[in-house]
């Protein structure tokens, strides 16, 4: 019966053994599991956008193949986590569907503008290292599938995390101009990439679900507060100022003190009122559209294979 099962499943997911797509699981995990997976996706795919509008715009020859390297990439992100997604029974055009219908979400932090090629840079390093920090015990998620793809898509984080990081020690190194337009940049960025982790506890409602299944490892305050203590010491190397006058080193708490986020800004965001919103949802529409007749192409090419009549 289903609490015998349930029983079985919570043991299973206990004793950090993997759940596979054809183990019975509750209907509630496969769904927590699907949102989530399917947001995670969404973010990749939406978060080409912000970066690819420099790809035309870099610099230099290296700055530029670097960047079509790590949008590429998390266009490979995306394709990899909708994979993951259908092996719990969902199809990708639903999904989606989905996103560009406004019934899925997406990571907050890809509705800001990116006002200068020093955004490229401090995306790299803040946004990709939050991710980084949200995505390493992902590794460890009780659904195989979603844990193995994390354990690529980590390798490939970091990379993402260095080239920003370089990218903005070589303007500190530059003019003034280039110096002025790092610290705004982070100024821009600072803040929205803390909300990144999701809000605080006590307003996190799918937390302790799914940390009793193991899909969540950390809290989303606990991972937040592990990138701020992790990047304090890069801004020092870097000689930028993290916009946060609360922001000291706590010796009793062996971490860093830091300021409150906007959470009222982080729920408009997430509502769908933030900068960017309406413009990477009208141009994942337009990208959606505009690729009909290829998904056309492809289907009909099946179909022909299938009856044996493929030339
Ligand atoms: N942006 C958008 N929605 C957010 C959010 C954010 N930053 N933080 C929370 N939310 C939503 C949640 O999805 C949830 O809504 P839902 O129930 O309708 O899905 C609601 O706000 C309450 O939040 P919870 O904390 O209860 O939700 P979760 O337990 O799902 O935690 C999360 C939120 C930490 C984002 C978690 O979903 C997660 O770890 N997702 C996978 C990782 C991910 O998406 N990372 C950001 C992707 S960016 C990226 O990786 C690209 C990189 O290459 C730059």
């Amino acid at each position: 019966d289903t609490a015998a099962l349930e029983q079985d499943f919570q043991s299973l997911v206990e004793s950090e053994s993997r759940v596979e797509p054809r183990d019975w699981m509750p209907d509630a995990y496969r769904a927590t599991l699907i949102r989530q997976i399917a947001q995670h996706a969404h973010s990749e795919i939406i978060g080409m956008q912000p970066e690819g509008v420099w790809i035309s715009k870099a610099p230099t020859l290296r700055r530029k193949s670097v960047l079509l390297a790590k949008v590429q990439d998390e266009a490979g992100h995306g394709l990899y986590l909708y994979a993951a997604a259908e092996t719990l029974g969902v199809d990708r055009a639903e999904l989606t569907e989905n996103l560009i219908e406004g019934r899925q979400k997406y990571s907050s932090i890809f509705n800001y503008p990116t006002l200068s090629f020093a955004d490229v840079g401090v995306i790299g390093w803040l946004v990709d290292g939050a991710a980084i920090c949200n995505q390493v015990p992902l590794c460890r998620a009780s659904y195989g599938p979603y844990a193995r793809a994390m354990i690529r898509i980590c390798k490939e984080e970091s990379f993402h995390q260095r080239q920003g990081y370089e990218l903005l020690m070589t303007m500190m190194g530059g003019s003034r101009m280039q110096r002025d337009s790092v610290q705004d940049a982070v100024n821009r960025w600072w803040w929205p990439s803390l909300m990144m982790f999701g809000p605080p506890e006590g307003a996190s409602p799918n937390t302790a679900r799914s940390m009793a299944w193991r899909i969540k490892r950390h809290t989303n305050d606990e991972l937040r507060q592990r990138f701020v203590d992790m990047t304090v010491p890069q801004a020092d190397r870097l000689g930028v100022e993290l916009p946060d006058p609360e922001l000291r080193w706590n010796a009793d708490r062996g971490a860093h003190d830091f300021g409150t986020p906007n959470w009222d800004e982080l729920y408009e965001v997430v509502r769908g009122r933030g900068p960017c919103n309406a413009e990477r949802i009208a141009h994942r529409r337009r990208a959606h559209r505009e690729g009909d007749w290829v998904r056309e192409a492809a289907t009909a090419h099946a179909a022909k294979r299938a009856s044996g009549t493929a030339k």
